[in-house]
């Protein structure tokens, strides 16, 4: 069997021009239009395969071509909502070729003896809906449904409220499909791939990661009268506290990261001493022990604040351990590339994915290709479509054999 290579391509290329604005890339925010004109396009080829298209009351897609047995099925996914001025490939890539994976199985006339699964899970980049990976989250019961539903959006509106909006509130329960191994091909978004001109990345675990929300208050006051020494800058606190963090990853033994990408003052204006900062953190580490040191210097710096007197609130709003994945699978998928004459290396992924959350529940592993240059959550987001047809013939050999097995 082999994917529909040129298929491929032109669905991720179609699916990349839903929410996309001239030299922006796309947005498509989770339970935002865009992100219904996705579903609607996703869901549609779903159905061309001849498989069953259900949706589940997190919002989760499932395609599902049955079985000949009863056994929980093999489940592959990943998602396709995306960031501000995104690429068109992060997420999209393992929905659209899951899809063209059965699409494959449906054309060769075969029937799997375990049912199949190609899942596209609701939010999982955590842009406008945090914490991230909420189809997945629910779908493991890491978060209830009911809390899931009632998260408020960055501009206010409650998910519950605005799946049903989209149309995509499902009728099905999101542990329907659990399966009893979960493979997720994604493009690798980092360097290391392109940089060694290796066709695959077989992926043994995810770094483990936590975000925060930061919130600095002090005393806003005039530019112009208000000494230096009498000042609460709730600016200039919050901007050191910055430094402090990220100098503290750049100098870490470890591959730590840590990334303010939201930062906002109040009243943010040139002649007012900010009275309000409100900035988030991302901070990452393979490693667990320095990921915590991290943690706690935060909390550390935070208290440092409030001892000059500012009102600091710190909240953690989404936190994963790194996580291993199942060394069988990963053999498997170096076994397939092999077999494919395709070189690959073992890898561990610095983005977080859905197959983080589906490791707590069974038998994960993910399969990366390249990503030119290393750039990803930007329009510039690129891999060739021999890359992807390629990662997409491995993720078929290896759906194959997990549902014969
Ligand atoms: C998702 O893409 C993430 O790694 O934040
Ligand atoms: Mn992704
Ligand atoms: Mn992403």
């Amino acid at each position: 069997m082999k994917i529909d290579a040129t298929r491929l391509n032109a669905r991720l290329d179609l699916l990349g021009q839903v929410g996309a604005v001239e030299g922006q890339g796309r947005t498509r925010l989770a339970l935002t239009e865009e992100d219904r004109l996705g579903r609607k396009l996703v869901s549609m080829w779903m159905r061309e395969t001849g498989a069953e298209v259900v949706i589940d009351s997190i919002g989760n897609i499932h395609c599902v071509l049955r079985g000949q047995s009863d056994d929980a099925p093999i489940m592959t996914g990943s998602h396709i909502d995306t960031v501000r001025r995104a690429g068109a490939l992060d997420g999209c890539y393992g929905v659209v070729a899951g899809i063209e994976v059965i699409a494959a199985i449906v054309k060769a006339r075969l029937k799997p003896r375990k049912t199949l699964v190609v899942t596209a899970f609701t939010n999982e980049e955590g842009v406008r809906y945090t914490p991230d990976l909420l189809g997945s989250r629910v779908m493991t019961k890491e978060m209830s449904l009911s809390d899931a539903l009632h998260v408020v959006s960055t501009d206010g509106k409650r998910f519950g409220e605005e799946l049903d909006r989209i149309g995509y509130a499902g009728e099905a329960s999101p542990w329907e499909f659990l399966p009893s191994a979960f493979v997720e091909l994604h493009i690798e978004q980092g360097p290391v791939l392109d940089a060694k001109g290796l066709a695959i990345g077989v992926v043994e675990g995810v770094q483990g990661y936590s975000w925060w929300h930061v919130a600095v208050e002090g005393r806003a006051n005039h530019a112009g009268t208000t000494p230096m020494a009498l000042r609460l800058d709730a600016g200039t606190a919050a901007m050191e506290l910055i430094r402090d963090i990220t100098k503290r990853s750049a100098d870490s033994l470890t591959p730590a990261v840590a990334t303010i990408g939201t930062f906002a003052l109040e009243p943010n204006s040139i002649n007012v001493v900010p009275g309000k900062a409100s900035f988030t953190i991302d901070m990452r580490d393979p490693y667990i022990q320095t990921l915590a040191r991290a943690e706690a210097d935060l909390r550390d710096a935070v208290a440092a604040l409030r001892d000059e007197g500012f009102k600091v609130t710190l909240n953690c709003t989404s936190r994963n351990d790194p996580v291993p994945f199942s060394s069988s699978l990963c053999e498997r998928i170096e076994n397939n590339a092999q077999a494919r004459s395709l070189s690959s290396m073992r890898i561990v992924s610095g983005a977080s994915h859905d197959a983080q959350m589906m490791a707590r529940v069974c038998p994960t592993a993910m399969i990366f290709v390249p990503s030119r240059e290393g750039v990803s959550h930007n329009p510039r987001e690129f891999s060739t479509p021999a890359q992807l047809a390629t990662g997409a013939d491995v993720l078929l050999d290896t759906l194959w054999q997990l549902v014969e097995a």
